[in-house]
């Protein structure tokens, strides 16, 4: 089989699969653990313009990874994993001791100068706030209230694997356009983008950078086409919703994916929702 997928078989340079290191939203590892989906084949570079967690890209470590994402801290984390281990980890260890609800509102407003710091920061608020949730107000700064996790470092956590897994990989701050338009022949794209759909009328909330507005959709069908011409191929999840369905008409192949997720924390009520994965090669 022709691959550069260093999970795949045959590869001789099978990796563990690892689970991120955040709490993101629209965290793609249940995916994988599904069975519903595996990265194919091929032979040019991965590239993932919606890195998010990263969950995609830990569950296969792909050689020649592209990942981004247009949340500036976001990727400085990944950077400060991939370059700085030893200081960021003892920085997180601090967090966790220090760890409480007035000193997670005393380190929420501050504004370091290190990226190291940064990315402690960050990584501490993501494990400690509601939800894991990712918001910012009107200047930029991160404002979400504490959560009710306590959990600041986490028995499975395995920071140098997971750095191990970034070395050689290219980090980059950006839109997902030009991310899309970088890739080449025989390049792979995984892309899972915010899942609007027409009627939200989110477009017009423009404070918020995280906001993916339906214009974005378009552009990320235009910017896909036009990759395909090049001899792309790609993966995407998006929303299971008619106004998806209808911009990608006659666009790769189709497939319904079935999402269980546990309500309450009783396995046996489970809720099925329904997520859509367009692939073309
Ligand atoms: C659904 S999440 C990706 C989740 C990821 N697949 C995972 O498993 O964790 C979508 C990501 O897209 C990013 N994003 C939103 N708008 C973007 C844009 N215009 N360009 C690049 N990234 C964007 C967000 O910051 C977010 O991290």
């Amino acid at each position: 089989m022709a691959t550069d997928g260093r999970a795949s078989e045959g590869s001789g340079m099978t990796r563990r699969p690892l689970k991120p290191f955040l709490k993101w939203a629209g965290g793609k590892r249940w995916l994988f653990q599904s069975g519903q989906f595996s990265l194919p084949s091929f032979t040019g570079r991965y590239i993932e313009p919606f890195l998010g967690g990263g969950a995609v890209f830990f569950e296969s470590q792909p050689k020649n990874a592209i990942l981004s994402d247009c949340n500036r801290r976001l990727i400085e984390l990944f950077v400060v994993i991939r370059d700085d281990l030893q200081p960021f980890e003892a920085l997180m260890q601090n967090h966790a001791s220090a760890h409480s609800n007035e000193y997670y509102y005393e380190l929420r407003s501050k504004q370091l100068e290190t990226p190291t710091a940064r990315a402690a920061q960050f990584l501490y608020l993501n494990r400690t706030c509601w939800n894991g949730l990712y918001r910012e107000n009107l200047k930029g700064n991160f404002n979400v209230p504490i959560g009710t996790k306590q959990t600041v470092i986490f028995d499975a956590d395995d920071f140098p694997a997971w750095s191990k897994a970034l070395q050689g990989t290219h980090l980059k701050h950006r839109d997902f356009e030009e991310a899309i338009d970088e890739a080449e022949k025989d390049d792979f794209v995984f892309i899972d983008p915010p899942y609007t759909v027409r009627h939200n009328m989110n477009g017009f909330i423009k404070y918020n950078q995280n906001i993916f507005a339906w214009n974005d959709q378009v552009r990320l069908r235009d910017a896909l086409s036009r990759a395909r011409e090049r001899g792309v191929s790609f993966a995407m999840t998006n929303a299971d919703h008619e106004s998806i369905r209808e911009l990608y008409a006659g666009f790769g192949r189709h497939r319904q994916l079935a999402r269980y997720s546990v309500i309450a924390g009783k396995s046996v009520h489970r809720a099925q929702s329904t997520e859509l994965l367009i692939t073309g090669d």
